[in-house]
């Protein structure tokens, strides 16, 4: 927990561990919090999900393939969707192994128990809402386990929360809900269409890959709905050259799998 607080006094850009630090732990599990808390890390960004009995967990792809051993525990479940599975079935499985023997026994978290790790740590949230075509309703819900969870309150929304998506009607929904939690939109918006994302996102989220100097000083001249400059926070960068760019360029966060490697490329 401290090294977390020690490590980031907020220069920028934030350095946001995708995931966690999913190179060094698998994604998506408290482990990979707790590798991006010793890291020093302060933000950390995840997936939610829904399953079929209406919990929300942490997971990137909507089905259980990759990242658990699904297959070996419900074979006869194609195509192993989230929301095709209950959370009690899902709490079953190894969400560790297919990373590394060390991992075996990781569980895929609960939107709860995730939160719960990164407050535990002093850390802050970039939640992304996935798939929200699946899931009808899950900015409310997302919003409500925030709420229980206490991130809803002054001191979390202002510096600690951000929730974003590629879907512009869920964070356009998430604004309407509660304004007061600032969002993100992970694309890259044609320049002309940015004032009409900056009525309900305080943060323009692209790919590394589509981004240049001008697209970030371009999005910087808009205000959001606080009424502060918007954010640019990039996607998914791992090496030092592609962080100094990038950096360079004056984005507001660099998200990635190895927040060490770009910690240390752009704090020379
Ligand atoms: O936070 C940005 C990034 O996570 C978006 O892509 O596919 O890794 O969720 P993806
Ligand atoms: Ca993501």
């Amino acid at each position: 927990a401290s090294a977390a607080r020690a490590a980031d006094d907020g220069t920028r850009p934030l350095v946001v561990a995708h995931r966690g630090a999913s190179a060094y732990a698998p994604e998506n599990t408290l482990a990979a919090v707790d590798k991006a808390a010793a890291l020093g890390i302060r933000w950390v960004e995840n997936d939610v999900q829904r399953t079929r009995d209406g919990e929300l967990v942490v997971l990137h792809d909507d089905n259980l393939r990759r990242t658990t051993d699904v297959e070996e525990v419900f074979p006869d479940r194609a195509p192993w969707k989230v929301k095709d599975f209950t959370a009690a079935e899902i709490a079953r499985l190894d969400a560790g192994s297919w990373f590394g023997p060390a991992y075996a026994g990781a569980r895929v978290p609960t939107l709860e128990q995730f939160v719960h790790r990164v407050e535990l740590h002093h850390q802050k949230l970039l939640l992304e809402i996935k798939n929200p075509e699946l899931y009808p309703g899950i900015e409310r819900q997302t919003l409500k386990v925030l709420s229980n969870e206490g991130w809803l309150d002054r001191r979390h929304l202002a510096n600690r929360l951000v929730v974003q998506s590629f879907s512009a009607d869920s964070i356009r929904t998430v604004h309407a809900l509660k304004p007061a939690v600032k969002t993100g939109f992970l694309g890259t918006p044609h320049v002309t269409n940015l004032p009409a994302y900056a009525t309900f996102a305080d943060q323009i989220n692209p790919s590394h890959r589509s981004l240049s100097r001008g697209y970030v000083a371009a999005v910087h001249t808009f205000k959001g709905p606080h009424g502060r400059q918007l954010e640019v926070f990039t996607w998914t960068v791992d090496d030092a050259a592609t962080a100094q760019r990038v950096a360079g360029y004056g984005v507001d966060g660099i998200i990635t799998n190895k927040p060490d490697v770009v910690r240390n490329a752009v704090r020379r």
